[in-house]
C-alpha cells in the first residue's frame, strides 16, 4: 500500500487525533495552565509510543517538560532530529473567536483552533508520518524527536537541556515544521528566520499620581515623555534611529535580492487583506522584503494613566511600553538590546527616570540552500506538490535554530506547511486540512531522499 492510500483511509482518524491534542489548552506562559501544558506533554509522549518510537521519555525542566523519543533503524544510517513545540500562545482576545479556541472545528476546509498551525498541527504531522511509513514500508533513516513546551515563552530551559543532552540529541540535521509557505500552489522552504530582542520600558515621573489641575503644566507627564521617546525610534523613512543598529546588518547580494523578487507578491492584495490603505516599509525596500531581509521595530503594548470608562483628571506617575525588534543576520540580540537601552536612557529628559527590562531574545539564522538536506527537502516537496519549492525567508523567529547550530553544530531544514494567513497568535487560528495531510505525505519523502543522498 502506498502512503497516499493509507492517508486517504485514515484521514478522519488523523483529524480526530489532532482535535484531541488541540483541545488541551497548553498555554505555556499562563501558570493557570501548567497542568494542561503537562497534559499536552503526556499526549505527545503517548502518541510517540503509539507509533512504536523507542526511548520515549518526558524530561523535567525548571518549568514545562521536554518530550523525547527515537526510532533507530541502523546506527550506520544518517539521523534526523525532528523539533517542534506542543505549547501555544494565549488565545485572547476571546470575544473575537468565532468558535472556542480549544474547541477545534472544521470550516471551509480549515481546522480552527489555537495551535492548529503553530505548532500542534505541524508537529503532529511528524508523528503521523511515522505511522504512515510504518504501515506502508520501511523507515529509511534514524529519527529522533524533541518536542518542547516553552517555545512561545522564548524556550527559557531548552538551551540547558540541549547543552546537557548532546549525545542523546546527536544528529546530522534538524527538521522543523513551524513556519509558513507562500501559497498552497507556490510551496517554499524557509531559508532564513529573523532574530528577536524584546524589552519593557518603564518611565517614572512624579512619585505618585497627581491631580492634573493642581500640578499640570509644572510636572513632565511620563506618558508624554514615553511617546516622545518612542517617536524618536524611527525616522520619516521608517528607518530605525538607534545608533549603531544597522552596523551588523548583512545586505543581500544583488543576486539574492533578485531571487527573492521572483517570489510572487501582490502588495495591494496584502494591504487589502489587512484593511489598511497603505503599507509602511523602510524606504528603499518593498513590504515583502521588509519582513524578510530587513530588521524591524514594533511597540507591542503601551499603557499608563487612566484607561477605564469616563474621565479622570490625572497626571500619572508611570508609563510603560513593550518594544520588540526583529533582527536579521548578522545582528546580535544582546548587542541590539544594549544599544536600545543606552539610546532610551540617553534621550530621556532629566524630569523622569527610565528603566529597561530585558525579556527573551534569539539570534537570526540562515539556512544554506545548496546543502544535501536542502536538496532532499526540495525534492520531497516537488514530489508531492508537483512544483519546485522556492527558497524564501520568514519574518518570525525560532531561537532554537541558532542554538542547535551553536550547541550541536547542526543546521535545520525549515519545511513548514502553514500559510501567513493562518492567523497564528491571533484569534481564529487555522490550518488547512489539505496542508495537514500534505505535510504528512511530504515528510516521508524527505526521509527517503535524505537517506538516498546522504
Ligand atoms: N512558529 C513561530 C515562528 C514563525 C512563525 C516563524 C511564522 C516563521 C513564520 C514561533 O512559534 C513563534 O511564534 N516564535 C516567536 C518567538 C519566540 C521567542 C516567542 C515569534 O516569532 O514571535
Ligand atoms: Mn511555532
Ligand atoms: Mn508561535
Amino acid at each position: 500500500m502506498k502512503i497516499n492510500e493509507y492517508l486517504k483511509q485514515h484521514e478522519q482518524k488523523f483529524i480526530d487525533e489532532l482535535f484531541a491534542f488541540l483541545r488541551i489548552p497548553s498555554v505555556s506562559t499562563n501558570e493557570a495552565h501548567n497542568d494542561d501544558t503537562r497534559a499536552a506533554a503526556t499526549f505527545v509522549a503517548d502518541a510517540l509510543t503509539a507509533v512504536d518510537a523507542t526511548n520515549v521519555q518526558i524530561f523535567e525542566t525548571a518549568l514545562h517538560p521536554v518530550v523525547y523519543g527515537d526510532i533507530i533503524v541502523d546506527p550506520a544510517k544518517p539521523t534526523v532530529l525532528v523539533y517542534g513545540h506542543y505549547d501555544v500562545q494565549p488565545p485572547d482576545p476571546l470575544d473575537l473567536w468565532h468558535t472556542g479556541p480549544f474547541e477545534p472545528e472544521i470550516r471551509n476546509g480549515n481546522i480552527y483552533a489555537r495551535g492548529a498551525c503553530d505548532d500542534k498541527g505541524q508537529m503532529y504531522m511528524h508523528i503521523k508520518a511515522i505511522e504512515a511509513m510504518r504501515a506502508t514500508g520501511d523507515i529509511p533513516v534514524n529519527i529522533k524527536f524533541l518536542f518542547e513546551g516553552e517555545e512561545e515563552m522564548g524556550s527559557p530551559n531548552l538551551e540547558t537541556f540541549v547543552r546537557t543532552h548532546k549525545e542523546l540529541l546527536a544528529a546530522d540535521v534538524v527538521l522543523i515544521s513551524d513556519t509558513s509557505m507562500i501559497a498552497n500552489d507556490i510551496p517554499s522552504i524557509t531559508a532564513g528566520l529573523r532574530g528577536l530582542s524584546y524589552i519593557d520600558v518603564v518611565v517614572t515621573g512624579p512619585n505618585r499620581d497627581l491631580h492634573s489641575g493642581v500640578y499640570g503644566g509644572a510636572v513632565h507627564n511620563p506618558i508624554q515623555v514615553l511617546a516622545d521617546m518612542i517617536s524618536q525610534l524611527k525616522d520619516d523613512k521608517n528607518r530605525i534611529t538607534i545608533p549603531g543598529f544597522y552596523d551588523d546588518v548583512v545586505e543581500l547580494h544583488a543576486e539574492e535580492r533578485m531571487m527573492l523578487q521572483r517570489v510572487p507578491f501582490d502588495a495591494a492584495a496584502y494591504a487589502k487583506d489587512l484593511s489598511v490603505a497603505a503599507l509602511a516599509p523602510e524606504e528603499g525596500y518593498s513590504a515583502f522584503e521588509a519582513t524578510r531581509i530587513r530588521p524591524s521595530l514594533d511597540i507591542n503594548g503601551i499603557w499608563g494613566g487612566y484607561t477605564e470608562a469616563g474621565a479622570k483628571t490625572v497626571l500619572p506617575s508611570l508609563a510603560s511600553a513593550k518594544i520588540s525588534m526583529r533582527l536579521v543576520p548578522n545582528q546580535s540580540s544582546k548587542k541590539v538590546t544594549e544599544q536600545i537601552t543606552t539610546y532610551l536612557q540617553s534621550i530621556a529628559p532629566p524630569s523622569v527616570s527610565v528603566e529597561v527590562h530585558y525579556h527573551h531574545g534569539g539570534e537570526p539564522c540562515v539556512v544554506p540552500t545548496n546543502s544535501l538536506e536542502y536538496r532532499a527537502a526540495a525534492k520531497a516537496i516537488k514530489q508531492t506538490f508537483g512544483v519546485e519549492p522556492i527558497p524564501d525567508r520568514c519574518g518570525g523567529s525560532i531561537p532554537i535554530v541558532a542554538l542547535f547550530q551553536a550547541q550541536l553544530g547542526i543546521d535545520s531544514i525549515l519545511m513548514g506547511f502553514g500559510l501567513d494567513s493562518d492567523n497564528i497568535h491571533s484569534p481564529n487560528e487555522k490550518f488547512g486540512v489539505w496542508n495537514y495531510l500534505k505535510g504528512i505525505e511530504t515528510i516521508p519523502w524527505f526521509y527517503t531522499y535524505y537517506g538516498e543522498m546522504k
